[in-house]
């Protein structure tokens, strides 16, 4: 027999709370909440009760009052993309998925709702791929088993009116660029229809309290579209990274109003969908046989884990006058102020060369802590002689040259050492007290120390 669930009933309006309150958080009234029991088994769900406090009526009430347990969250099961979210999704939260076309976006949320449909009623409206399409890549993703209700439609004045007689817990818009109002005459995917479809979205999520993910494809220039716009508008903005020709994808969140910023989801795609890569940290390297010129091994912390990547870098003579910089997973900025740098405290100039620097994998690294690691990696290649490729460096370079340190220094040692690297090039306030085992330390505080040891 199920376990009976404690459950509390408002008397004065019949809303359902799964802990007791003075104020029903509905209706408002005071001391009306009575126990009633529920087994998970009865068709009187609790977990839908849970929703009903969020559809209630606004009430002004003293912060002191608030409790900061009230927000329920759902665990999706999928333990990477739960870890982007902060730990599950909470009703009338808003996330707009964003990403490269073909990259997974669908996959990933077909396969969440799959999961999420076992506890939260799930709608999913598809713009883009016909209902067949969708079938094909359930059956592919073997949750032909599980029902999820589908509507093909793009016009947003009618999902809301289907998703108010469906009252879905979850509702996935894919895609919200092929969607569009009514109200508007210009055509779907431009910027006016995008936020106007987003802004009736959100409104009817945060109303009824349904959890909303919206898919975003990137436009050419790498900014979703209507890109700005859609960010303000939703609570948590995920981006899909990763190289079209590797398996590996990378979820990050770059907004996350219920959770940490810049945490990280690793995923393989298999022929049945993507797959949780639950330890990641060295699955960036591409563990070459012997040393090669212009490659460094870095750890970069993302979120609240340590990695292992690679920076490459070619340096080339280039034939036109005005040579070439790419940066490929690094701020193009921040590579040119690095070969200025190279330049001022190493005295080795770039201006006759072409630069391109890449992280292996199609990774982005978005803190400061590579600078170093990328400077030796073009130093490496420009002087055709290879960085030993079991050492690792990390550490962010000023302006006037010297060393700064990074966050988690030494937990980046560790993991760097689990992993078999016998030697680091660091920051010197990042020098462990205490020796870490199997790793030797050099610890730097100017660039041209760097330079002078190398
Ligand atoms: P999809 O989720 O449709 O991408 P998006 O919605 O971001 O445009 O993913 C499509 C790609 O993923 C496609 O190239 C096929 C591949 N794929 C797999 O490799 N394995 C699978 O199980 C599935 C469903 C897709
Ligand atoms: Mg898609």
């Amino acid at each position: 027999m199920a376990k009976p669930k404690q459950a509390y009933s408002c008397t004065a309006c019949g809303a359902q709370s799964g802990k007791w309150n003075g104020q029903c958080g509905d209706c408002g009234a005071w001391n009306t909440l009575e126990e009633i029991v529920v087994s998970i088994t009865s068709n009187n769900n609790p977990r839908s009760a849970r929703f009903q406090g969020y559809a209630g009526k606004p009430s002004v009430q003293s912060l002191t009052e608030v409790s900061p347990e009230q927000q329920t969250r759902f665990s999706i099961g999928i333990s990477e993309l739960d870890r982007v979210l902060g730990g599950g999704v909470v009703p009338g939260s808003v996330i707009l998925i964003g990403g490269d076309p073909g990259i997974g976006k669908s996959t990933i949320l077909q396969q969440a709702l799959a999961q999420l449909g076992k506890t939260l009623k799930p709608l999913y409206i598809t713009g883009e791929e016909s209902l067949q399409q969708v079938s094909m890549r359930a059956h592919r993703l073997g949750l032909e088993g599980t029902d999820i209700r589908l509507l093909s439609e793009t016009c947003v004045e009618k999902i809301i009116e289907t998703a108010q007689i469906e009252k879905p817990q979850v509702l996935v818009v894919d895609s919200i660029q092929t969607i569009f109002t009514d109200m508007l005459q210009s055509a779907p995917g431009s910027v006016a229809q995008v936020r106007e479809s987003a802004a009736q979205l959100v409104r009817f999520a945060k109303q009824t309290g349904t959890v909303l993910f919206l898919v975003g494809h990137v436009t050419k220039e790498g900014a979703l579209a209507g890109p700005r716009v859609l960010e303000h508008m939703v609570d948590t903005v995920l981006y899909f990274e990763g190289d079209a020709s590797s398996p590996y994808r990378v979820i990050r969140a770059v907004k996350n109003r219920f959770g940490a910023v810049n945490e990280l989801g690793v995923f393989a795609m298999t022929e049945k969908g993507l797959r949780e890569v639950s330890n990641p940290s060295a699955i960036f390297l591409s563990r070459h046989e012997e040393d090669v010129p212009g490659s460094v091994v870095m750890v970069t912390r993302e979120g609240s884990r340590p990695m292992l990547v690679e920076v490459q870098a070619l340096v080339a003579e280039s034939h036109t006058s005005n040579p070439r910089r790419v940066a490929l997973g690094v701020d193009a900025q921040r590579l040119s102020m690095l070969l200025a740098l190279l330049d001022r405290h190493g005295g080795i100039a770039m201006y006759d060369y072409d630069v391109f620097v890449n992280i292996v994998g199609g990774m982005r690294i978005s803190e400061t802590g590579a600078d170093l690691s990328v400077i030796l990696s073009i130093l490496s290649s420009f002087k055709d002689k290879s960085f030993p490729k079991d050492w690792i460096v990390f550490g962010e370079v000023g302006l006037a040259g010297e060393i700064r340190p990074v966050q988690n220094g030494q937990e980046r040692l560790r993991e760097a050492a689990k992993h078999g690297f016998v030697r680091a090039i660091i920051p010197k306030a990042n020098a462990p007290k205490q020796k870490i085992e199997g790793i030797e330390v050099q610890a730097v505080s100017r660039l041209s120390e760097v330079l002078d040891f190398i």
